[in-house]
Order: C-alpha cells, then structure tokens, then sequence
C-alpha cells in the first residue's frame, strides 16, 4: 500500500464552477452540470490549495510507489481509498523522442504514450476516476455514449470495479473497440447515427434510467481524470532533469481533439499546479483537429468560445466529432495559453502513424497519432520554431483500429514456403 494513501482521505474540493458563468456549487449539491447552463455549463473541480499544500508536496509524490493516477490522490476527488477499482491506469511513459527531433528539429521533443493504458488509451484515465466517484455514490448502473475509446475504458474499469456498464456508440465504430465492450460484458448498443446523436441518446436513457452518466464533460470528473496526464507529465519532466521539489512544465504540450475534454482536462491539471506554486509556467496548449472534425478550430479561428458544429468526416474517427461538448473549454485553454490549434489531413494522419512507429516504435490509432501530426504541421508552417521543450500525447494504441494500420502500412508480401520464393532484402 502507497505511503500517500491514507492521507487527504477528507476530499480537498472546495466548489465546483460553472465555466460559463461561475457560479460556485457545493460539490455534493450538483451531479452533472451547472442547473442554470444545462449541457452547456460544464463544471470545474476547485480544490482547497492551502489545504492540499499543507498536506503533501511534489518532493513527497516524487517519492510515491504507486504507479498510477492514484499518486496525485490529493488532487482526485475520490474520497475513500475502497472505491478505487483495482486496474492500473496512468504513469505512462514519456520518451525523448531524438529522432523525430532531430528531423523536425526541435530542442527536446518528448512522446508519451497513453496508448498503453489498460484499455489503451488516454479515456481509461477519466474512467478510473468517474467509476471511483461512481462506486462513492452507490450507484447500480453506469453508462457512457462514446466513439469507442471512453466507452472500451468504462467497459474495462466496471468490470475491475464489478458496476453494470451501458455504452452508446456509433455502428460505425472500429471493430475492435466493440470487442472490447462486449469482452469486458458492457450492454452494448449500437446507435445508427452519429456519435454525437449516440451522445444525446445516452443522456436521454441515463435521465429516464437513472444511470450514471459518464458521458464526456458533462460529468465534472472526467476532467479530473485527465488532468492527471498534465501532472505525469510534469512530474516526469522534472525526474528526467533531476529536480522534484518543484516540477518542470515544458514549453508546450500537443494533443488530439474531438469534444476537447482531453485538452481542457490537461489545462486543468496545469492550473491546479500552477495553483499550488509547483510549476513556474503554463506550456502553450496546441489543439490538433481532423480537417474534416474541426469544429474548435473554426471557433478558435473565428475569435470565439460558441462552437458551430459540423458534419464530421476523419479516418480518425475518435476525433470525428461534430459538436464537441468540452469546445468552449479547449478553445479557452488554447487562446489562454497563447496556444494553437492546426488541422490535419488524414493523409497527414496516416504519415504521422507512419513515423512514430517506424522512428520511435510507437504504434498509435489514428487520432492517438493526430497530435503528432499537428506537431508536423506547425513546424512546416512557421507557427512555431523547434527552439522548445515539446510534449505530444500519443491517445490511442494502433491495435485499435488495425484497418486504418493497414492503411497506413500497405500489406506484407504472401510467399510460397521455399527459400527461393525469399528475395535478398
Ligand atoms: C485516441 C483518442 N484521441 C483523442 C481523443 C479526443 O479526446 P476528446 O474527445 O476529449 O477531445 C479521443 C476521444 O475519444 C480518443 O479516443
Ligand atoms: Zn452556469
């Protein structure tokens, strides 16, 4: 058992607050999301700072051995230590990726891979947190609408957890996500329709069902569950140049987007230690969108926070998104941070899956590899000189959408079982 655990076991929330029009809510008054905003007003987790100062440090953390989420429990809004299913998730790598550096010239490029979560991507990270919170609550049914990832993670942690999973995804999910909720016995239905249609309906059943709702954004702590990404990251960072009583934030971070819950949830994490006073900055945040999924773009381009949707097309079809529910928070993040966000093309997509595998032997789902397109994309247009220390997150595992691989691979030679049928390579 973690030194860590045990401590901070009164939850450190101060509030919760609406990010549309901030008013404040006791964290045990509101389930979802402000009443006053509807679906619209998302909420953020405010802590007690002082309190989770005068209770832990980085230096401590640092020293942590449990290698998941679970070592920043003083930032999680999990109350008791029982509620935590037992599946690892987070404390993924971080790679010096000096290849892919060197050709893109940049200072100190870094990958992290969130592909190796246990259900393989970065989603398992706000699953572990909302089937904790679920478990808090004594809830009978949990339920999610999903493009694949977040619905394979809830599938995943509810049955580490033992709590019933509903998952609502489009029929046109990649074939492997779908095994995966029916592996892990989640009730699976397949919605004709968009995700964003599957989205509605989810929340519709949760409300006439009383399930729980993970659906993204719309419950608060699946940006808690993300924000951990920003705090591995920083912590790591500061492992790899040898400080820990202050972390090391790096200059800037890119990620994949589709409803933006990933990008608002790793702000978050960066404005919970820069509340703290354990990081001296806030890396400039990147938002990497399909050409055909951008809706935050477009905000982003417009100069606004009111998101227009889209009729969305991508081979990455975890990014495919047409109304993202987390826009207005991930376009704040990036125009907060002095940030950008770049498109990408779905063959710039399927290059980008190319180069990681085959420079830095990481093997990424299209929009898992989407971020390190963007990162491409913006040094070949000037947006952005390599003279940085730069964080891509790699979201998804490539074994989640093996097609889209063969895509990007081309298919292996069929031979006869004859030496003479090998040719000298
Ligand atoms: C692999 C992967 N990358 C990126 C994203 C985008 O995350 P978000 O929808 O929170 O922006 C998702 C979401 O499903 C995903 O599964
Ligand atoms: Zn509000």
């Amino acid at each position: 058992m973690n030194r860590l655990r045990g401590q901070g076991v009164l939850m450190n929330i101060a509030y919760l607050k609406c990010s549309l029009c901030d008013a404040e809510y006791r964290a045990d008054s509101v389930k979802y999301v402000c009443p006053k905003h509807g679906n619209s007003g998302l909420l953020d987790v405010i802590y007690d700072y002082e309190k989770i100062k005068s209770q832990v440090s980085p230096g401590r953390i640092s020293r942590s051995d449990d290698f998941s989420i679970w070592r920043y429990w003083d930032l999680l809004p999990i109350e008791n230590h029982a509620s935590v299913p037992p599946l690892r998730v987070g404390w993924t790598p971080l790679y010096r990726a000096s290849r892919l550096g060197k050709q893109l010239a940049i200072r100190d490029l870094f990958l992290k891979d969130d592909g190796l979560n246990p259900t393989g991507s970065f989603k398992d990270r706000a699953s572990a947190v909302v089937v904790s919170k679920a478990k808090e609550l004594g809830v009978q049914v949990i339920t999610t609408a999903s493009s694949g990832n977040a619905g394979a993670a809830l599938a995943g942690l509810s049955a580490s957890a033992q709590i019933p999973a509903v998952v609502f995804v489009p029929s046109t999910a990649p074939e492997a996500k779908v095994a995966q909720l029916l592996i892990y016995g989640a009730h699976v239905f397949l919605v004709k329709g968009t995700y964003d249609e599957a989205f509605d309906l989810c929340l519709a059943s949760s409300k006439q069902y009383g399930w729980y709702s993970r659906n993204t954004g719309y419950n608060p702590y699946t940006t808690e569950g993300k924000k951990t990404a920003s705090l591995e990251i920083c912590e790591q960072l500061s492992k790899k140049s040898g400080t820990s009583e202050g972390w090391t934030a790096p200059d800037r971070i890119f990620v994949s987007v589709g409803d933006g819950n990933i990008l608002s949830g790793i702000w978050k994490g960066l404005r919970d230690l820069s509340a703290l006073g354990w990081i001296d900055k806030i890396p400039k945040l990147m938002g990497v969108q399909a050409e055909g999924s951008a809706a935050c773009y477009n905000a982003w381009k417009d100069g606004t926070e009111t998101i227009t949707p889209v009729d969305a097309h991508t081979i990455a079809d975890s990014i495919s998104v047409g109304l993202p529910r987390d826009g207005t928070r991930a376009v704040r993040a990036v125009r907060e941070t002095g940030g950008a966000f770049v498109t990408v093309s779905d063959d710039e997509i399927l290059d980008a899956m190319r180069k990681l595998a085959r420079e830095e032997g990481i093997f990424a789902e299209p929009a898992g590899a989407a971020g390190y397109a963007g990162l491409v994309r913006a040094m070949n247009t000037g947006i952005i000189d390599g003279d940085e220390e730069i964080v891509v997150v790699i979201t998804g595992n490539g074994l989640k959408d093996v097609p889209a691989a063969v895509k990007a691979a081309g298919k292996a030679l069929v031979i006869e079982p004859k030496l003479e049928s090998v040719p000298r390579i």
